[in-house]
Protein backbone atom coordinates (compact mmCIF):
# COMPACT_ATOMS: atom_id res chain seq x y z
CA UNK A 1 0.00 0.00 0.00
CA UNK A 2 1.10 3.37 -1.55
CA UNK A 3 0.08 6.43 -0.45
CA UNK A 4 0.25 9.35 -3.48
CA UNK A 5 -0.50 12.62 -3.49
CA UNK A 6 -2.14 13.52 -6.61
CA UNK A 7 -2.14 17.10 -8.66
CA UNK A 8 -4.04 18.06 -11.53
CA UNK A 9 -4.06 20.95 -13.69
CA UNK A 10 -4.80 20.17 -17.16
CA UNK A 11 -7.71 22.75 -17.76
CA UNK A 12 -9.60 25.04 -15.34
CA UNK A 13 -9.84 22.89 -11.91
CA UNK A 14 -6.74 22.76 -9.62
CA UNK A 15 -6.76 19.52 -8.00
CA UNK A 16 -5.28 18.33 -5.30
CA UNK A 17 -5.79 14.82 -3.50
CA UNK A 18 -4.34 11.88 -1.30
CA UNK A 19 -4.90 8.69 -1.92
CA UNK A 20 -3.64 5.78 0.30
CA UNK A 21 -4.88 1.96 -0.45
CA UNK A 22 -6.96 2.67 -3.60
CA UNK A 23 -9.06 5.26 -1.17
CA UNK A 24 -9.32 8.98 -0.55
CA UNK A 25 -8.09 10.23 1.98
CA UNK A 26 -7.66 14.03 1.82
CA UNK A 27 -8.71 16.28 -1.00
CA UNK A 28 -9.13 20.00 -2.30
CA UNK A 29 -10.14 21.50 -5.54
CA UNK A 30 -10.45 25.34 -6.90
CA UNK A 31 -11.99 25.94 -9.61
CA UNK A 32 -11.29 29.10 -12.02
CA UNK A 33 -14.82 28.11 -14.04
CA UNK A 34 -16.43 31.70 -12.95
CA UNK A 35 -13.14 33.52 -14.38
CA UNK A 36 -13.96 32.23 -17.92
CA UNK A 37 -17.77 32.32 -18.14
CA UNK A 38 -17.79 35.62 -19.63
CA UNK A 39 -15.31 34.42 -22.56
CA UNK A 40 -17.44 31.42 -23.41
CA UNK A 41 -14.99 28.96 -22.90
CA UNK A 42 -11.61 27.94 -21.04
CA UNK A 43 -8.81 31.00 -21.13
CA UNK A 44 -5.68 29.24 -21.51
CA UNK A 45 -3.28 31.96 -19.86
CA UNK A 46 -6.13 32.61 -17.04
CA UNK A 47 -6.53 28.88 -16.25
CA UNK A 48 -2.89 28.81 -15.64
CA UNK A 49 -2.59 31.83 -13.42
CA UNK A 50 -5.77 30.70 -11.34
CA UNK A 51 -3.58 27.76 -11.05
CA UNK A 52 -0.52 29.37 -9.76
CA UNK A 53 -2.00 31.30 -7.07
CA UNK A 54 -4.28 27.58 -6.09
CA UNK A 55 -2.03 24.82 -6.42
CA UNK A 56 -0.10 25.48 -2.65
CA UNK A 57 -3.41 26.71 -0.98
CA UNK A 58 -4.34 23.41 -2.67
CA UNK A 59 -2.06 20.67 -1.87
CA UNK A 60 -1.98 22.25 1.68
CA UNK A 61 -5.94 21.68 2.21
CA UNK A 62 -5.66 18.13 1.04
CA UNK A 63 -2.59 17.37 2.81
CA UNK A 64 -4.54 19.00 6.25
CA UNK A 65 -7.91 17.10 4.99
CA UNK A 66 -6.25 13.68 4.82
CA UNK A 67 -4.16 14.38 8.18
CA UNK A 68 -0.79 13.73 6.70
CA UNK A 69 2.26 15.07 6.30
CA UNK A 70 5.58 15.01 3.76
CA UNK A 71 6.72 12.64 5.46
CA UNK A 72 3.60 10.13 5.20
CA UNK A 73 3.97 10.21 1.53
CA UNK A 74 5.27 7.34 -1.24
CA UNK A 75 5.56 9.65 -4.43
CA UNK A 76 3.99 12.30 -6.03
CA UNK A 77 1.64 12.07 -9.09
CA UNK A 78 0.85 14.66 -11.97
CA UNK A 79 -1.04 15.03 -15.13
CA UNK A 80 1.63 15.52 -17.82
CA UNK A 81 -0.88 15.26 -20.41
CA UNK A 82 -3.40 15.81 -22.70
CA UNK A 83 -4.42 19.47 -21.15
CA UNK A 84 -4.00 23.18 -21.91
CA UNK A 85 -0.55 23.28 -22.30
CA UNK A 86 0.26 26.26 -19.95
CA UNK A 87 -2.23 25.02 -17.19
CA UNK A 88 -0.08 21.46 -17.14
CA UNK A 89 3.23 23.00 -17.01
CA UNK A 90 1.97 24.85 -13.83
CA UNK A 91 1.13 21.63 -12.32
CA UNK A 92 4.04 19.77 -13.44
CA UNK A 93 6.85 22.36 -12.49
CA UNK A 94 4.71 22.06 -9.03
CA UNK A 95 5.01 18.61 -8.57
CA UNK A 96 8.54 18.65 -9.70
CA UNK A 97 9.35 21.04 -6.65
CA UNK A 98 7.45 19.14 -4.06
CA UNK A 99 9.07 15.63 -5.32
CA UNK A 100 12.42 17.58 -5.02
CA UNK A 101 12.17 19.29 -1.58
CA UNK A 102 10.59 15.89 -0.20
CA UNK A 103 12.70 13.24 -1.93
CA UNK A 104 10.02 11.56 -3.32
CA UNK A 105 9.54 9.94 -6.92
CA UNK A 106 7.40 11.31 -9.13
CA UNK A 107 5.04 9.95 -11.83
CA UNK A 108 3.46 11.50 -14.86
CA UNK A 109 -0.05 10.57 -14.94
CA UNK A 110 -2.40 10.71 -18.39
CA UNK A 111 -5.08 12.59 -17.68
CA UNK A 112 -7.94 10.36 -19.20
CA UNK A 113 -6.12 7.11 -17.08
CA UNK A 114 -7.03 9.73 -14.14
CA UNK A 115 -10.71 9.87 -15.12
CA UNK A 116 -10.51 5.94 -15.39
CA UNK A 117 -9.34 5.35 -11.92
CA UNK A 118 -11.52 7.65 -10.36
CA UNK A 119 -14.09 5.02 -10.57
CA UNK A 120 -12.02 2.47 -8.29
CA UNK A 121 -11.52 5.03 -5.76
CA UNK A 122 -15.53 3.93 -5.29
CA UNK A 123 -16.25 0.99 -6.66
CA UNK A 124 -12.76 -1.15 -5.87
CA UNK A 125 -10.26 -2.13 -8.93
CA UNK A 126 -11.25 -2.69 -12.00
CA UNK A 127 -11.81 -6.71 -13.01
CA UNK A 128 -9.01 -8.11 -15.44
CA UNK A 129 -10.90 -6.88 -18.26
CA UNK A 130 -13.47 -4.03 -18.94
CA UNK A 131 -14.41 -1.14 -21.66
CA UNK A 132 -14.14 2.40 -20.61
CA UNK A 133 -16.34 4.64 -22.06
CA UNK A 134 -14.33 8.50 -21.38
CA UNK A 135 -16.69 10.93 -22.48
CA UNK A 136 -15.15 14.48 -21.40
CA UNK A 137 -14.25 18.29 -22.72
CA UNK A 138 -11.69 17.22 -25.14
CA UNK A 139 -12.07 13.22 -25.65
CA UNK A 140 -14.62 10.37 -26.53
CA UNK A 141 -13.42 7.01 -26.90
CA UNK A 142 -14.22 3.58 -26.10
CA UNK A 143 -11.31 1.48 -24.49
CA UNK A 144 -10.34 -1.56 -24.00
CA UNK A 145 -8.69 -2.31 -20.14
CA UNK A 146 -6.70 -4.71 -18.98
CA UNK A 147 -4.69 -3.84 -15.60
CA UNK A 148 -4.43 -0.22 -15.87
CA UNK A 149 -1.09 0.55 -14.67
CA UNK A 150 0.86 -1.89 -16.53
CA UNK A 151 -1.10 -2.90 -19.98
CA UNK A 152 -1.38 -0.92 -23.05
CA UNK A 153 -4.69 0.81 -23.53
CA UNK A 154 -6.87 -0.30 -26.58
CA UNK A 155 -8.23 2.01 -28.42
CA UNK A 156 -11.69 0.47 -29.82
CA UNK A 157 -13.81 3.66 -31.10
CA UNK A 158 -12.83 7.44 -30.84
CA UNK A 159 -14.35 10.50 -31.90
CA UNK A 160 -13.82 11.66 -35.35
CA UNK A 161 -14.27 15.29 -34.52
CA UNK A 162 -15.68 16.97 -31.47
CA UNK A 163 -16.09 15.69 -28.08
CA UNK A 164 -19.08 14.57 -26.55
CA UNK A 165 -18.38 17.62 -23.67
CA UNK A 166 -17.82 19.75 -26.13
CA UNK A 167 -20.90 19.21 -28.02
CA UNK A 168 -23.03 20.02 -25.06
CA UNK A 169 -20.77 22.82 -24.59
CA UNK A 170 -21.40 24.44 -28.36
CA UNK A 171 -25.12 23.39 -28.47
CA UNK A 172 -24.93 25.46 -24.88
CA UNK A 173 -23.82 28.63 -26.52
CA UNK A 174 -26.21 28.17 -29.52
CA UNK A 175 -29.32 28.16 -27.12
CA UNK A 176 -27.42 30.75 -24.97
CA UNK A 177 -27.46 28.63 -21.83
CA UNK A 178 -23.99 29.78 -20.85
CA UNK A 179 -20.90 28.16 -19.72
CA UNK A 180 -20.32 25.80 -18.49
CA UNK A 181 -22.36 23.88 -21.47
CA UNK A 182 -22.72 20.64 -20.07
CA UNK A 183 -24.61 21.01 -16.80
CA UNK A 184 -26.79 23.99 -18.25
CA UNK A 185 -28.10 21.65 -20.65
CA UNK A 186 -29.10 19.06 -18.68
CA UNK A 187 -30.99 21.63 -16.29
CA UNK A 188 -32.72 23.49 -19.42
CA UNK A 189 -33.38 19.94 -20.40
CA UNK A 190 -35.17 18.86 -17.28
CA UNK A 191 -38.35 20.74 -18.36
CA UNK A 192 -37.93 19.74 -22.11
CA UNK A 193 -39.33 16.71 -23.89
CA UNK A 194 -36.34 14.29 -25.15
CA UNK A 195 -38.48 13.38 -28.38
CA UNK A 196 -39.64 16.31 -29.18
CA UNK A 197 -37.11 16.88 -31.98
CA UNK A 198 -35.42 13.61 -33.54
CA UNK A 199 -31.83 14.73 -34.33
CA UNK A 200 -29.64 12.35 -36.32
CA UNK A 201 -27.62 9.50 -34.62
CA UNK A 202 -24.29 9.83 -36.82
CA UNK A 203 -22.36 6.72 -37.47
CA UNK A 204 -24.97 4.57 -35.90
CA UNK A 205 -24.23 1.72 -37.60
CA UNK A 206 -20.55 2.83 -38.61
CA UNK A 207 -18.34 0.39 -35.75
CA UNK A 208 -17.44 1.91 -32.75
CA UNK A 209 -16.09 5.58 -33.57
CA UNK A 210 -18.56 8.64 -32.91
CA UNK A 211 -18.85 12.12 -34.93
CA UNK A 212 -21.06 14.83 -32.88
CA UNK A 213 -20.07 18.05 -35.64
CA UNK A 214 -23.21 17.06 -37.05
CA UNK A 215 -25.67 16.96 -34.28
CA UNK A 216 -24.40 20.34 -32.93
CA UNK A 217 -25.16 21.66 -36.76
CA UNK A 218 -28.38 20.19 -36.60
CA UNK A 219 -29.06 21.81 -33.58
CA UNK A 220 -27.68 25.18 -34.61
CA UNK A 221 -29.81 24.77 -38.20
CA UNK A 222 -32.98 23.58 -36.04
CA UNK A 223 -33.01 26.91 -33.80
CA UNK A 224 -31.89 28.96 -36.57
CA UNK A 225 -33.80 28.19 -39.37
CA UNK A 226 -36.45 24.90 -39.21
CA UNK A 227 -38.07 25.95 -35.95
CA UNK A 228 -37.04 29.45 -34.54
CA UNK A 229 -39.67 29.34 -32.30
CA UNK A 230 -38.66 25.82 -30.30
CA UNK A 231 -39.17 25.42 -27.29
CA UNK A 232 -35.30 25.62 -26.03
CA UNK A 233 -35.66 23.10 -23.11
CA UNK A 234 -37.22 20.70 -26.24
CA UNK A 235 -34.00 21.08 -27.89
CA UNK A 236 -32.15 20.31 -24.86
CA UNK A 237 -33.66 17.21 -24.02
CA UNK A 238 -33.95 16.10 -27.90
CA UNK A 239 -30.09 17.19 -27.87
CA UNK A 240 -29.04 15.02 -24.84
CA UNK A 241 -31.37 12.28 -25.20
CA UNK A 242 -29.30 11.88 -28.73
CA UNK A 243 -25.95 12.21 -27.71
CA UNK A 244 -26.83 9.65 -24.45
CA UNK A 245 -28.31 7.12 -26.99
CA UNK A 246 -25.54 6.92 -29.69
CA UNK A 247 -23.24 6.66 -26.56
CA UNK A 248 -24.80 3.73 -24.84
CA UNK A 249 -25.23 1.72 -27.91
CA UNK A 250 -21.82 2.07 -28.91
CA UNK A 251 -20.68 0.75 -25.19
CA UNK A 252 -22.92 -2.08 -25.21
CA UNK A 253 -21.27 -2.93 -28.61
CA UNK A 254 -17.99 -2.55 -27.57
CA UNK A 255 -18.66 -4.66 -24.47
CA UNK A 256 -20.33 -7.46 -26.75
CA UNK A 257 -17.50 -7.42 -29.57
CA UNK A 258 -15.03 -7.88 -26.86
CA UNK A 259 -16.75 -10.51 -24.58
CA UNK A 260 -16.50 -7.93 -21.96
CA UNK A 261 -19.39 -7.68 -18.90
CA UNK A 262 -18.07 -4.48 -17.07
CA UNK A 263 -18.58 -1.04 -18.94
CA UNK A 264 -17.13 2.19 -16.66
CA UNK A 265 -18.53 4.93 -17.44
CA UNK A 266 -15.78 8.08 -16.66
CA UNK A 267 -14.96 11.46 -17.56
CA UNK A 268 -17.26 14.79 -17.10
CA UNK A 269 -20.16 14.17 -19.04
CA UNK A 270 -20.72 10.41 -16.56
CA UNK A 271 -22.09 13.46 -14.84
CA UNK A 272 -25.23 13.90 -16.90
CA UNK A 273 -28.14 12.35 -15.08
CA UNK A 274 -29.75 10.76 -18.48
CA UNK A 275 -26.44 9.22 -19.39
CA UNK A 276 -26.14 7.51 -16.45
CA UNK A 277 -29.80 6.34 -16.11
CA UNK A 278 -30.13 5.08 -19.87
CA UNK A 279 -26.63 3.30 -19.05
CA UNK A 280 -28.23 1.61 -16.31
CA UNK A 281 -31.01 0.27 -18.48
CA UNK A 282 -28.97 -0.86 -21.57
CA UNK A 283 -26.51 -2.44 -19.34
CA UNK A 284 -29.06 -4.32 -17.59
CA UNK A 285 -31.04 -5.11 -20.18
CA UNK A 286 -27.45 -6.46 -21.61
CA UNK A 287 -26.50 -8.25 -18.54
CA UNK A 288 -23.23 -5.76 -18.45
CA UNK A 289 -22.23 -4.60 -15.09
CA UNK A 290 -22.20 -1.00 -15.02
CA UNK A 291 -19.22 1.37 -12.69
CA UNK A 292 -19.89 4.78 -12.94
CA UNK A 293 -18.41 7.39 -10.37
CA UNK A 294 -19.93 9.68 -8.17
CA UNK A 295 -20.71 12.35 -9.58
CA UNK A 296 -17.63 14.39 -7.56
CA UNK A 297 -15.51 12.27 -8.83
CA UNK A 298 -16.77 12.76 -12.76
CA UNK A 299 -14.71 15.91 -13.52
CA UNK A 300 -11.28 16.78 -12.98
CA UNK A 301 -10.07 16.64 -9.67
CA UNK A 302 -6.46 15.93 -7.77
CA UNK A 303 -7.92 12.02 -6.21
CA UNK A 304 -8.19 10.46 -9.59
CA UNK A 305 -4.48 11.86 -10.19
CA UNK A 306 -3.38 9.95 -7.31
CA UNK A 307 -5.04 7.15 -7.62
CA UNK A 308 -3.35 6.38 -11.08
CA UNK A 309 0.16 7.13 -9.41
CA UNK A 310 -0.69 4.62 -6.26
CA UNK A 311 -1.31 2.05 -9.19
CA UNK A 312 1.98 2.91 -10.67
CA UNK A 313 3.74 2.24 -7.78
CA UNK A 314 2.00 -0.85 -6.48
CA UNK A 315 2.64 -2.19 -10.17
CA UNK A 316 6.76 -1.15 -10.11
CA UNK A 317 6.69 1.21 -12.76
CA UNK A 318 9.63 3.10 -13.11
CA UNK A 319 9.52 7.06 -12.07
CA UNK A 320 9.42 9.55 -14.34
CA UNK A 321 11.75 11.58 -13.45
CA UNK A 322 12.51 15.28 -12.95
CA UNK A 323 12.89 15.55 -16.85
CA UNK A 324 9.36 15.04 -16.91
CA UNK A 325 7.86 17.09 -19.70
CA UNK A 326 4.17 18.10 -20.19
CA UNK A 327 2.35 16.94 -23.37
CA UNK A 328 -0.58 18.58 -24.41
CA UNK A 329 -1.72 16.11 -26.74
CA UNK A 330 -0.57 12.81 -25.06
CA UNK A 331 -2.22 9.88 -26.66
CA UNK A 332 -3.35 7.25 -24.35
CA UNK A 333 -1.49 4.17 -24.68
CA UNK A 334 -0.57 3.70 -21.05
CA UNK A 335 -1.88 5.53 -17.67
CA UNK A 336 2.14 6.57 -16.97
CA UNK A 337 3.99 9.18 -18.75
CA UNK A 338 7.31 9.25 -18.58
CA UNK A 339 10.03 12.02 -19.82
CA UNK A 340 10.29 10.51 -23.51
CA UNK A 341 8.49 13.04 -25.21
CA UNK A 342 11.66 15.54 -23.83
CA UNK A 343 14.10 12.47 -24.58
CA UNK A 344 12.87 12.73 -28.31
CA UNK A 345 13.33 16.28 -28.16
CA UNK A 346 16.58 15.79 -27.71
CA UNK A 347 17.87 13.27 -30.40
O1 LIG B 1 -13.63 15.62 -17.65
P1 LIG B 1 -13.91 17.05 -17.59
O2 LIG B 1 -14.21 17.67 -16.26
O3 LIG B 1 -12.76 17.89 -18.21
C1 LIG B 1 -12.05 17.45 -19.31
O4 LIG B 1 -11.11 16.64 -19.11
O5 LIG B 1 -12.47 17.84 -20.43
O6 LIG B 1 -15.13 17.27 -18.58
C2 LIG B 1 -15.65 18.53 -18.83
C3 LIG B 1 -16.81 18.37 -19.81
C4 LIG B 1 -17.35 19.69 -20.30
O7 LIG B 1 -17.50 19.66 -21.70
C5 LIG B 1 -18.70 19.79 -19.61
O8 LIG B 1 -19.65 20.54 -20.35
C6 LIG B 1 -19.09 18.33 -19.50
O9 LIG B 1 -17.89 17.66 -19.18
N1 LIG B 1 -20.08 18.09 -18.44
C7 LIG B 1 -21.32 17.64 -18.67
C8 LIG B 1 -21.99 17.63 -17.42
N2 LIG B 1 -21.11 18.08 -16.47
C9 LIG B 1 -19.94 18.35 -17.12
N3 LIG B 1 -21.93 17.27 -19.82
C10 LIG B 1 -23.21 16.86 -19.74
N4 LIG B 1 -23.91 16.84 -18.58
C11 LIG B 1 -23.36 17.21 -17.41
N5 LIG B 1 -24.06 17.19 -16.28
ZN1 LIG C 1 -10.95 15.66 -17.49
Amino acid sequence: MATVLGIETSCDETGAGVVSGGRLLGAALSSSMDEHARFGGVVPEIAARAHLHALVPCVRAAMTDAGIGPGDLDAIAVTSGPGLATALQTGVAAAKAYALAWDLPLYGVHHLAGHVAADTLEHGPLPSRSVALIVSGGHTSLLLLGDLASDPIVHLGDTRDDAAGEAFDKVARILDLGYPGGPAVERAARDGQATAVRFPRAMRDAGLDFSFSGLKSAVARHVERDDPDAHIADVAASFQEAVADILTIKAVQACHANAVDTLVIVGGVAANTRLRDLAAERCAAAGLTLRIPPLSYCTDNGAMIAAVGELLVEAGAPASGLALSTDPSAPLHRAGLDDRPAREALT
